[in-house]
């Protein structure tokens, strides 16, 4: 037999979302912005194409100087990733030892599963409600828990007081995936500053339009950053990451419409969706998730396919009725309603 770890042969890995390899899809299925970033922050670019035979700088002191001022901390504060997926694998091979357990959410982003079985640490599930929100604080004692507020696939919030409390009373870090923070009313800076095991994790991949570009960010303790900074690759952002994560940090005011609108669109969606026959859960997030009551969903997903609309579906006991829908533009949500209301007859 080859000599690979067991807890790699043993995980199947990460399963993405399908990105086709034709352009005359509707993609709904992976959470991206429909908007492009303003053509402004591009000119970023064009100084680093002559330089790119050189490495980048390996702390990305310009980029976490932007998120410092964006963010409303210090730079010591903020470690750069390549993408927040980065930023959760550091903080697991920082805070985590083979053998030892990671919490998550009963159900979550799955990418903390097939990080945490990788990395040959044991995966501590923690049970939600029927609405799959926390039902009350997390009791748990593994080194680091994952907690995506807002949590996908449903996109709500977590319950900020439950929140407050696993955090005081937590013996390990507690890490708050933002990846959606822009798509709601919330955030979790109060816990920042109250706690020193929280941490943050945000990404340019979703509000700023970079899913692409690969830019995310812990944020956290000096003490905690510094601790994962000895763990990251030795230059995990390349130049064009840095520079473009920079440009549309400093852009922020271009971007907040475009969150606008995508919240106006979901609003919208939400109620075409049950109007159409749709149970729509609440989010938070440029997503919903939805059950129709006429079809089963893995019947719709192939459905919507089949007319170039690609929506999410995850073959989970939990949501074997659902769908996951991305929040498009208002013309490829009409689109889809019309494609659903066509299936409907
Ligand atoms: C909760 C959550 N965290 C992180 C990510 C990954 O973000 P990034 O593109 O920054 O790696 C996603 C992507 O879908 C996500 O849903």
């Amino acid at each position: 037999m080859l000599p690979i770890r067991a807890s790699v042969r043993q995980t199947p890995g990460y399963t993405p979302g399908e990105q086709p390899q034709t352009t005359d899809f509707i993609k709904l299925n992976t959470n991206e912005n429909p908007y492009p970033p303003p053509a402004s922050i591009l000119a970023a670019l064009e100084p680093e194409l002559e330089k790119l035979r050189l490495y980048p700088d390996p702390v990305s002191r310009r980029l976490r100087q932007a998120a410092a001022e964006t963010f409303g901390v210090q730079p010591e504060q903020i470690l750069a990733g390549n993408g927040s997926d980065d930023i959760l694998n550091i903080a697991l091979r920082t805070f985590v030892d083979p053998g030892q357990t990671v919490g998550v959410l009963d159900l979550t982003y799955s990418l903390y599963q097939t990080l945490t079985a990788v990395h040959g640490a044991e995966l501590e599930v923690i049970a939600t409600n029927e609405r799959f929100e926390l039902s009350g604080p997390i009791i748990s004692t593994a080194p680091l828990l994952f907690l995506a507020s807002p949590n996908p696939p449903v996109g709500k919030h977590l319950n900020k007081d439950f929140l407050r409390a696993t955090c005081a009373r937590h013996p390990g870090i507690v890490l708050i995936d933002e990846a959606y923070i822009d798509f709601g009313d919330e955030d979790h800076w109060d816990l920042l500053a109250e706690f020193e095991n929280a941490i943050i994790s945000r990404t340019l991949s979703k509000s700023y339009s970079l899913a692409g570009m690969r830019v995310g960010f812990a944020i956290g303790a000096p003490a905690l950053i510094r601790e994962m900074d000895k763990v990251r690759d030795s230059y995990n952002l390349d130049r064009l990451a840095q520079a473009l994560g920079t440009a549309a940090l400093k852009a922020r005011a271009d971007f907040i419409p475009l969150w606008q609108k995508i919240r106006a669109t979901r609003i919208r969606l939400s109620q075409g969706l049950t109007a159409l026959g749709f149970e729509v859960l609440d989010s938070d997030s440029n997503f919903v998730l939805a059950s129709p009551s006429w079809i089963p969903a893995p019947e719709l997903y192939q459905k919507l396919k089949d007319r170039k609309i690609l929506v999410r579906y995850f073959n989970h006991p939990r949501i074997l009725n659902f769908v996951r829908i991305t929040v498009g533009t208002d013309a490829e949500i009409d689109r889809l309603l019309a494609a659903v209301a066509e299936l409907k007859g």
